[in-house]
């Protein structure tokens, strides 16, 4: 059934473009540095996120920039059917000039088809401008990690999207590939992924890894190491997710606390600044709901929107 499905939009592809290359010869698309923030769909107190909301977050965030090089101008989202995120972001962020990278679940083929039409109901909607708005797309976040889904199945899936973002919808901007942990990335049994991603989205958080957070940036950019020495060095590479704890239970020798986090910011983020290595932290506001203590203060704001950190690079 999904090659089916890759089939359909081949066959779609060949009726609007002549002579289009296949999917596995086309250049992936450039990725350029961006930073800014992986952002829920859901409000402290659990309803959704309105296409208000999304607004009035996306100039919030966009409002903290302190330089010209993180304009954090785009945004991170996991899905883009739960809470109509797509649908509600998608305009907010044409508004407010931000740009969204959208998350696919991949988990069953009915949540896969569910999330794939929500995206298509919207490079639909804005086919006539260019998509723009869309910076890239992620199918799967930590899915391998958790083992919910076979490798050889998710890069199907891939292929599918590229195929209906990049030659049905003509995005050809955007990069299609899948977010997943450093130890995803090394496990030789996920290179179907790599192979079939534009791009690969790494997440990694030393405080996880239990390191104090002096050893924060070295832990971090041993995980990149290792990430770009499977990967490859032509591969383009996004951090999908990096960030630490404001307060919370400690981590073995990883501490939760205020200054940690600014110390693990100015270390980490302004490091990428200097590499170009494009971010999202994780994440921009703190999520009161979560079930763990820890899990809620992972947020660089508090719900009410105030900085735990000054975005100051030194120089
Ligand atoms: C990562 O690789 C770079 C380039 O090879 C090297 O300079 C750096 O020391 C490495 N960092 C770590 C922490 O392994
Ligand atoms: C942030 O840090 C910079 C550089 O240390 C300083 O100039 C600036 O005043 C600080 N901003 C705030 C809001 O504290």
């Amino acid at each position: 059934m999904k090659f089916q499905l890759l089939a359909s939009f081949v066959l779609l592809a060949s009726s609007s473009l002549v002579a289009a290359a296949p999917l596995e010869e086309r250049a992936a698309p450039p990725v350029p540095y961006f930073s800014g923030f992986n952002l829920g769909a859901n409000k402290p107190d659990g309803s959704c996120k309105t296409q208000a909301n999304w607004e009035q977050e996306f100039k919030k965030i966009r409002s903290w920039s302190t330089n010209t090089k993180d304009k954090f101008n785009s945004i991170k989202i996991f899905s883009t059917n739960d809470c109509n995120a797509l649908a509600n972001a998608a305009p907010a962020a044409i508004a407010t000039g931000t740009t969204i990278w959208a998350g696919i679940w991949p988990s069953t083929p009915e949540k896969f088809n569910a999330e794939k039409a929500a995206l298509e109901a919207q490079l639909k909607k804005y086919q006539s401008t260019g998509n723009k708005w869309l910076m890239g797309i992620n199918v799967g976040s930590e899915a391998l990690y958790r083992k919910e889904i076979d490798p050889k199945v998710l890069a199907q899936y891939i292929y599918d999207i590229k195929g209906m973002t990049q030659i049905a919808y003509k995005a050809t901007h955007v990069p299609v590939g899948s977010a997943d942990t450093w130890t995803s990335w090394v496990d030789g049994r996920n290179k179907p992924v790599i192979d079939a991603s534009d791009v690969i989205l790494m997440n990694a958080f030393p405080y996880w890894q239990g390191v104090e957070v002096e050893a924060g940036l070295r832990t971090f950019q041993e995980a990149i190491n290792r990430t770009k020495n499977v990967i490859g060095p032509n591969k383009p590479f996004v951090v999908g997710e990096t960030g630490w704890p404001s307060a919370g239970p400690n981590f073995q020798k990883a501490i939760a606390c205020k200054s940690c986090l600014q110390k693990y910011y100015t270390n980490v983020a302004c490091w990428l600044q200097k590499q170009s290595y494009g971010w999202y932290w994780f994440s921009g506001f703190d999520e009161p709901k979560r079930e763990s203590e820890i899990e809620r203060n992972f947020g660089i704001a508090w719900y009410g929107q105030t900085p735990k950190v000054n975005f100051t690079c030194p120089k």
